[in-house]
């Protein structure tokens, strides 16, 4: 998984140079992955490549990515799948003429196959990587055909995996070739430039106007001009695929925050209200409520946060409709597709819309005739193109690698469609789905309120939470899913081993683990019933000596059983995720920072995971 970005310019007059729009696109893009990076350019008639093991900021530092000279420059972000990262592995690779350079996002497949063909006919190769298979190919294709267009696309039909894919050459040096299988790829049309990008923050600096690339697309941009075919080799009217960007760069860049994380995490009353305006204005919810009803069995998937999220909707629906629904982790769906046949459905739940285990599970569904539907974060991503419906949250881009504004604003939007569900099989009447409704139109305010009732609380407790090695957190019901999240959230940014179940499990086995000072974080959803339960759970974890730590509503009696206190408005159980979750994210912010962590770049994780 990993970030790339081209750039080719006619006219001169840009504000900024070839070098250092590729420079700056690629921070843009270090969110994709950044355990080395380098830049390639055609100069004069050379080809230059500049790359090395570290982070880009270090590696402009050193190698000075934002001076490199000529008007064609690609350039790549990279997190390590074939080949350890180091200096050798970064991309862009080459030939053996020096002819060819290539920068990749995706997995060559095939690529053993292709490489020992290669060394037989004579290539030398520099790297462990799959992608170096590529520039040899090009190269040995160009020796007959002696045409670089052609080559490429010679090249790009043996291929088998996943590819976003740049080439420059010596031979035309005013053009980017380009591919696209599987991983995310974006054109932007500039005035006397073109950029290519996997994802839009990348570019946004330059130009508005992008077209999303799709799947078996091949072709090459100038400064001037896009050529595009299609997989069955016919031009494509590329002008009917323009869309204009409505994100301000401001969405896409810190805007006076340290770190992206706290900067999304306070995002989040504006992503619920664009969200909310975005469902309650979107017809695909009636349809998706009528696939649901018309359904045999449903199944929702996601992975990490996302499937937070789906667990979270199979316990809603199930509450509000009486509808069963299956939830499963995204990378476990081959122990479901036995089960599944057409008459059946699966909501894929996935920010990115690019995460491999949740294409995987919506491909193996679909092809036992299971319809779907996407609920995800990114227009025009593979989830929801390859889907049969979407919906999507409007949380814009997330660059923090931890996801926050994307989880709230997909439990609304799974919630509301609950609703809705409900409404239609008359489990609910107009009366209450109109309560619910409004409740989910006030969950903007209630978050802001619920944020800024809590940093504080937050920022001390991480003071005392930064020292300790493992945490509990602990729930019943709907705030499983709730607490489930915030465990990921301190294990992945601030690297303390945080465990999440149901508390009533504790006395099955986990309670043997907590003696005196160990942390236990207790999620109290509004809801009188569920606070009686946790009651004794807490008891029972006090009389161990545990820390007790709660995310309770205000007038709640469990307010005075608490160490230490989240207290936030008490609204309604529906809303757990999303008046819950925000108190858990600054804690976890705010330990990894108090440990001296980056919590926007966690060690070996990328923002999105295209492989398996
Ligand atoms: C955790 C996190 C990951 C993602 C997961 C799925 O903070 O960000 O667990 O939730 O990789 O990503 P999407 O939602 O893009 O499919």
């Amino acid at each position: 998984m990993c970030g790339i970005i081209g750039v080719v310019v006619s006219n001169k007059s840009t504000r900024y140079s070839p070098g250092s729009m590729i420079f700056r696109g690629l921070l843009r893009l270090e969110y994709r992955g950044y355990d080395s990076a380098g830049v390639a350019s055609i100069c004069g008639d050379k080809l230059i490549v500049l790359k090395g093991k570290g982070r880009i900021i270090d590696l402009e530092k050193k190698l000075g990515f934002s001076k490199i000279c000529g008007s064609v420059v690609i350039g790549h972000t990279r997190w390590a799948t074939h080949g350890a990262p180091s200096d050798i592995n970064a991309h862009p690779h080459t030939d053996c003429r020096n002819w060819f350079a290539v920068v990749h996002n995706g997995i060559i497949q095939n690529y053993l196959d292709l490489k020992k063909t290669l060394i037989n006919k004579g290539h030398v190769f520099k790297s462990d990587t799959d992608t170096e298979v590529i520039p040899h190919l090009v190269e040995d294709y160009y020796g007959v055909l002696r045409n670089v267009y052609r080559s490429f696309k010679q090249a790009v039909r043996v291929l088998k995996g996943s590819y976003a894919l740049l080439l420059i050459s010596v031979h035309e040096p005013e053009k980017i070739f380009f591919a696209k299988k599987d991983s995310p790829l974006i054109i932007g049309l500039g005035n006397g430039f073109n950029v290519l990008a996997s994802d839009i923050p990348a570019i946004l600096e330059y130009t508005r106007r992008i077209i999303t690339v799709r799947d078996g697309w091949i072709g090459y941009v100038s400064g001037n001009d896009v050529y595009i075919e299609d997989l069955d080799g016919n031009i494509v009217d590329w002008r009917r695929y323009v869309r204009i960007i409505d994100w301000s760069i401001s969405d896409a860049v810190k805007a006076g925050y340290p770190h992206y994380m706290l900067k999304e995490i306070h995002e989040q009353p504006r992503a619920l209200k664009d969200t909310f305006y975005g469902i309650s204005r979107d017809e695909n919810i009636v349809r998706v409520v009528d696939m649901i009803l018309d359904a045999e069995k449903v199944f929702v998937t996601g992975a990490g946060t996302s499937f937070h999220a789906s667990y979270y909707f199979a316990l809603v629906t199930n509450v509000l409709a009486g509808v069963m629904v299956y939830p499963f982790i995204a990378s476990e769906f081959e122990s479901y597709t036995s089960a599944v046949g057409e008459g059946d459905l699966l909501i894929v739940v996935s920010q990115s819309g690019e995460t491999m285990d949740a294409l995987k599970a919506l491909r193996a569904f679909k092809e036992r005739g299971a319809r779907i539907v996407a609920v995800s974060n990114v227009v025009d991503s593979a989830i929801p193109r390859e889907s049969d419906i979407a919906v999507y949250t409007r949380a814009g881009p997330e660059i923090g690698v931890a996801a926050t504004k994307t989880f709230t604003t997909q439990t609304l939007v799974l919630a509301w469609i609950a609703v809705f569900l409900a409404k239609s099989c008359g489990c609910i009447g107009d009366d209450e789905a109109r309560e619910y409704m409004d409740l989910l139109g006030d969950s903007a305010k209630i978050v802001s309120e619920t944020i800024s009732v809590t940093e504080y609380a937050a920022k001390k407790l991480s003071e005392w939470l930064y020292r300790v090695k493992s945490a509990y957190y602990l729930s019943r019901w709907i705030g499983v899913p709730v607490a489930m999240e915030g465990a990921l959230k301190l294990k992945e940014i601030a690297y303390i081993h945080a465990e999440s179940y149901p508390a009533g499990e504790s006395k099955h086995g986990p309670i043997a683990l907590v003696e005196e000072d160990f942390p236990v974080i207790f999620i109290v959803p509004s809801n009188r019933e569920v606070e009686k339960l946790l009651l004794g759970n807490i008891k029972e974890m006090k009389a161990r000596g545990a820390v007790i730590i709660g995310v309770v509503p205000e007038d709640s009696g469990l307010v005075d059983e608490m160490d230490y206190v989240f207290s936030i408005p008490r609204t309604h159980w529906l809303i757990t995720p999303i008046t819950h979750t925000p108190p858990q994210q600054l804690l976890a912010y705010y330990t990894a920072v108090r440990k001296g962590l980056d919590p926007d770049k966690p060690r070996n994780l990328a923002k999105t995971v295209t492989v398996e």
